[in-house]
């Protein structure tokens, strides 16, 4: 998404600034051109040379060095974003006001492209009336602030006004200025994860799944343009984006529940989630003892609704659905089957037979098969390639 971005960075006097370094490595490695210019007390903090090295590119630092007059003007117009990072409360004081007493400052002023800013300040100066209004008057100018997070401060205090992380700083780069279009104002719901069936207090069935492919999905089907809900089943995953609006489930009946209020709203659903096909006839309140005398002990269950089967029996005119297959033998036709009987539009066939594919790996192995005869077997991937795929699959199906 950054490929061949050209992404100038500021860097003001903060302590924050090391954590630079950490973000002209990540930008690189996305495939962006980064240039960096700095300001006399920013190099207290960060060491230009590394910064260079880095980059690849010379830092600048003064309107001329040596000999040379360092182009404000094109550098501001070179770039496709100006990210002053961090933002110190005198350069933010600065920018307010129009102070042009450094390169940065010049460029600020000068820059055609986007404005980002990361500030990094303690907690009193953040929440300090002047910075509060500096704050209204640069973004009152149009310039984007990264959101200071909530943590250990270089005080040694602990609370608002610490630097975004490099890693939170690229995700909203991408996520404000890199976005594609495949699916550009749609509404995706993605269902993710395991559900837990609960049998008492301390025990529940439930499956492998880890949420991966479900939340690569939300992920991409965001970078295309949609506007995404994701119902997950309990994970330790994490969403880069949080434009995704994410509800937390732990049922089939509660799945059921939220897909019943959120489906009709969407235009595609994608039901990855690893429905339980089976739930405790009943929940015990307490912690089920087990019987001396006894050496085996059964469990009545109840079948759960096939969710999938619902949303496609009530399938709206523009919607589109595609559901999963997770199968261990006879995979095609049983997939084929999920297809037809369910009512969908087109399915995902996992098979559990392929090494390194499915629950729990980093990497999976898929064959989309559409009703309208299409398919398409993508070989064992990073599972967050094949959501883009996946996207692509279904932008197609749309296009048709
Ligand atoms: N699914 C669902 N509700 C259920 C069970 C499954 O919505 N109660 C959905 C899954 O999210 C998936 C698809 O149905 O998209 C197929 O799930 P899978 O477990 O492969 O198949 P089942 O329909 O449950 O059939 P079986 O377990 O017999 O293979």
């Amino acid at each position: 998404m950054l490929r061949e971005k050209k992404i100038l960075i500021g860097i003001t006097g903060s302590v924050a600034a090391y954590k630079i370094i950490n973000l002209v490595r990540l930008l690189v490695k996305a495939g962006a051109e980064v240039k960096v210019v700095m300001t006399a007390s920013a190099k207290n903090f960060v060491s230009p040379l590394v910064l260079e090295t880095l980059s690849k590119n010379v830092v600048l630092e003064n309107l001329s060095e040596s000999s040379t007059w360092a182009n404000h003007v094109a550098l501001g117009r070179w770039a496709d974003i100006f990210l002053v990072a961090p933002l110190s409360a005198n350069t933010l004081a600065k920018m307010a006001n129009g102070i042009c007493d450094n390169l940065l400052m010049a460029v600020y002023l000068s820059a055609t492209c986007p404005v980002v800013a990361a500030p990094a300040m303690d907690e009193d100066m953040w929440l300090h009336p002047a910075t509060k209004r500096n704050v209204a008057l640069i973004t009152g100018y149009g310039v984007q602030l990264i959101p200071v997070e909530n943590g250990e401060l270089a005080s040694g205090l602990i609370g608002e006004g610490r630097m975004a992380e490099p890693e939170t700083m690229v995700n909203f780069l991408i996520s404000h200025y890199c976005r594609g279009t495949l699916l550009k104002d749609k509404t995706v719901l993605v269902t993710a994860g395991p559900t837990y069936e609960p049998i008492d207090p301390v025990r529940f069935i439930g499956n492998h799944a880890s949420g991966k492919m479900g939340f690569a999905i939300a992920e991409a089907s965001y970078l295309e343009g949609a506007n995404v809900i994701l119902i997950t089943g309990p994970t330790a995953l994490h969403l880069s984006y949080n434009a995704i609006r994410k509800i937390a489930i732990t049922t089939a009946n509660e799945l059921l529940e939220q897909c019943m209020i959120e489906a009709p709203k969407a235009d595609i659903v994608i039901m990855n989630a690893a429905v339980a096909d089976y739930t405790p006839l009943e929940k015990t309140p307490q912690k089920i003892k087990k019987e001396k005398s006894e050496t085996k002990w059964q469990l009545s269950l109840v079948k759960t609704t096939d969710i999938l089967a619902l949303l496609g029996r009530q399938k709206l005119p523009h919607q589109y659905i595609m559901g999963f297959a997770l199968e261990t033998e006879h995979e095609l036709k049983n997939s084929l089957e999920k297809l037809n009987t369910k009512k969908i539009d087109s399915i995902v066939l996992n098979s559990l037979n392929d090494a390194q594919a499915g629950f729990g790996h980093d990497t999976n192995q898929i064959t989309i098969i559409s009703k309208n005869g299409h398919s398409e077997t993508i070989t064992l991937k990073p599972k967050t390639e094949l959501a883009k795929d996946i996207v692509l699959f279904i932008s197609k199906e749309l296009d048709a």
